[in-house]
C-alpha cells in the first residue's frame, strides 16, 4: 500500500504547475540554442550545387568585375561600351548582356519583358571613371569607400575610356548600329542618340545591389556636396546622362566604340514643376 501512495504522491508532484514550469524553463533554452545553431549552420553551407540557389555579387564573368582597378582610362582608345544592363522590372536586379537590341523606348531585355522608359528616359549612360571619382570623394569613414559599385547607379550602358564626368557635356553620340529600310531594302548605319540631360539622383544608389541593404548616407551625401552641377535639376545631385535613341531599331554590343558628335552645355528641364 505504501508504494502506491508514494507513486501517487510522486505523480502529483511532477504534474504540479510550478514543477512543469521549472522543467520548461530549463529545457526550453537548450532546445532553442540547438535550433539556432542548426539554422546558422544551414546559412553557411556553400550554395553551389544547392538547387534553386545562386551566389550573390558580381560573377567572374561580369564585364564590371574589374571596375575597381580601372581608373580613368582615356588611354584605351577613347570611349567604349564596357558593360550593358537591362532592368526587366523597375527596381529589380539588373540583367547583364553582351549585346542588346535597342528600340525607341530603350534596351530590349532578353526575357521578352516589355519595358518602356524604364526610368524617365529610354537609355541611361554612365562613365565608370565618374563612379571611381565619386568613390574617391567619399569620406574615409564611409562603409562603401573603395568599393562603390557602378551597378548602384542602374545605368544601361557603362562607358570606359573617358575622364571622370566626361559624359556631362555630351549632346549627341553614336553607339552601335541601327537598322533601317528604304525602297532598296534593309540597310544599317551608326546608331545616333540624343543626350537629353543629366541623370538626377535620388537615394536609391545608397542601396547595395547585392544585399539590398541601404547605407544611411553614402554615396548620396557626397553626391549632394559635389554633384549639384545642374541648376535645372536642383536640389538633386546628378551622375550619368539620360539619352534617347534617334531610331526605331538598333543593336549595341560590349566593346562598341562611342563617337561624340556634339558636346556642349546642359541644363535639366524640370519634368514636374
Ligand atoms: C562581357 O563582354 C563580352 C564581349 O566583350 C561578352 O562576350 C561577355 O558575354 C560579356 N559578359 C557578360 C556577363 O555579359
Amino acid at each position: 500500500m505504501a508504494t502506491v501512495d508514494l507513486l501517487k504522491h510522486y505523480i502529483e508532484y511532477i504534474t504540479s504547475l510550478t514543477v512543469l514550469l521549472t522543467i520548461l524553463l530549463l529545457v526550453g533554452p537548450i532546445l532553442y540554442t540547438v535550433r539556432l545553431e542548426r539554422s546558422i549552420a544551414a546559412k553557411t553551407i556553400p550554395l553551389s550545387g544547392v538547387p534553386g540557389c545562386r551566389r550573390l555579387g558580381l560573377t567572374g564573368r561580369s564585364n564590371l568585375s574589374g571596375q575597381h582597378e580601372q581608373q580613368s582610362s582615356s588611354n584605351d582608345g577613347g570611349p567604349r561600351v564596357k558593360a550593358l544592363f537591362t532592368y526587366p522590372i523597375k527596381s529589380c536586379r539588373g540583367v547583364e548582356l553582351a549585346a542588346a537590341e535597342v528600340e525607341t523606348t530603350g534596351l530590349k531585355p532578353k526575357e521578352g519583358f516589355k519595358v518602356g522608359f524604364a526610368d524617365a528616359f529610354p537609355v541611361n549612360i554612365l562613365g565608370l571613371a565618374s563612379v571611381r571619382a565619386t568613390d574617391a570623394q567619399l569620406p574615409p569613414s564611409a562603409d562603401v569607400k573603395g568599393k562603390l559599385d557602378a551597378r548602384r547607379f542602374r545605368a544601361n550602358i557603362y562607358v570606359s575610356g573617358i575622364e571622370a564626368f566626361g559624359e556631362d557635356t555630351w549632346k549627341k553620340i553614336t553607339v552601335g548600329r541601327r537598322i533601317g529600310r528604304d525602297k532598296d531594302g534593309l540597310y544599317e548605319c551608326d546608331a545616333e542618340y540624343h543626350v537629353a540631360c543629366r541623370t538626377a539622383r535620388c537615394k536609391l544608389p545608397n542601396v547595395d545591389p547585392d544585399t539590398g541593404i541601404k547605407d544611411s548616407n553614402e554615396p548620396y551625401t557626397t553626391l549632394g556636396k559635389t554633384r549639384k552641377v545642374d541648376k535645372g535639376a536642383y536640389p538633386h545631385p546628378c551622375l550619368g546622362m539620360q539619352t534617347i535613341p534617334l531610331f526605331e531599331r538598333g543593336i549595341v554590343r560590349v566593346g562598341d566604340v562611342i563617337q561624340v558628335l556634339e558636346s556642349g552645355e546642359h541644363c535639366y528641364e524640370k519634368m514636374f514643376a
